[in-house]
């Protein structure tokens, strides 16, 4: 495995890994790697001849400091990660070969996904989406993949960056792959190692009240304000949860459904003392 620390060097290994006829793949990631980066990762590997994982805390997308200073960092460990999975190179430059001018000084060419990226994560992370619609275009322009990877788990930062490639015309494939869980259900997130013991303990009620709104909307509940209304009593159990939002929306606009028809995603994110953590569930409709 290689590790990668410019751009141009990327540009040089994935163009002989083309030459020599291979497909390439890439998994864009901020490091911190669990399983649920490895689960993009195996995928990749199944698809594709030469994978490249890239690993950068992208400060653009940050709308918080203290969450970008406290993103945990463990390039060493995440290294032997790729490297066990066999994948073929690591790109993890440093913020000045992603950013190289004051970009507080002279901002960057946006790439604002409308509408869609104004909602929900948009709306309680004002500038998170432009960042990673930003830091994404540049991977898919260095990297020059056919195919790149990406989790449910984020749903909307998914639908965010279809709607780009699909937009700005990437010739790239967008594969989602499924929400990889703990034993106890809560989705793996670099984030979850700040919980406390005790916070960590109830976590899983996050998606606990996702299933129980899934299973009203298998029932037959059609209106969104009663799915709202059980899925939050169940939260509410416990005092340490502050629900940000609950909501039922259209899994590719994210325009929120007053009454459900057909496919829906239920999307939440929920504050644990100092930690912030999203989940979602997709009902089919069928
Ligand atoms: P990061 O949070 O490191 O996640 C990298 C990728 O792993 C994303 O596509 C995310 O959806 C996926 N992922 C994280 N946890 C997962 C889980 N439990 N199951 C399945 N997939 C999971 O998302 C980002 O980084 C950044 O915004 C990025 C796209 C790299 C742009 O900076």
């Amino acid at each position: 495995m290689t590790l990668l620390r410019t751009i141009a060097e990327v540009r040089d290994h994935v163009k002989s890994a083309r030459d020599r006829g291979l497909t390439v793949g890439l998994v864009p990631t901020m490091g911190a790697l669990h399983e649920g980066h490895g689960a993009l990762m195996r995928r990749a590997r199944e698809e594709t001849g030469y994978v490249v994982v890239t690993i950068f805390v992208n400060p653009t997308q940050f709308d918080r400091t203290d969450d970008f200073q406290k993103y945990p960092r463990e390039l060493d460990t995440d290294l032997a990660f790729c490297e066990r999975l066999g994948l073929d190179a690591v790109f993890a430059p440093d913020a000045r070969e992603m950013y190289p001018g004051d970009y507080q000084k002279m901002p960057l060419t946006s790439v604002d996904v409308a509408g869609l990226a104004s909602r929900f994560e948009g709306e309680f992370r004002p500038g998170h989406f432009r960042g990673v619609a930003m830091v994404v275009a540049k991977l898919f322009n260095i990297v020059a993949a056919n195919r790149a990877y990406f989790g449910e788990k984020d749903a909307q930062q998914l639908a965010v960056i279809q709607k780009m490639t699909a937009d700005l015309n990437f010739p790239i494939t967008i594969v989602p792959v499924p929400t990889v869980r703990e034993p106890d259900g809560l989705a793996m997130s670099s984030r979850n190692q700040r919980l406390t013991p005790d916070q960590r303990r109830v976590a899983p009620l996050l998606y606990q009240a996702l299933r129980e709104a899934e299973r009203l909307i298998r029932n037959g509940a059609s209106s969104t304000a009663e799915i709202k209304r059980a899925a939050s009593a169940l939260m509410s159990r416990n005092p340490v949860f502050r629900i940000q939002y609950l909501d039922a929306v259209d899994p590719a606009t994210f325009e929120p459904l007053v009454q459900i028809m057909g496919a829906v995603r239920v999307v939440a994110a929920v504050w644990l003392g100092e930690v912030r953590l999203i989940d979602n569930v997709l009902v089919d409709g069928a």
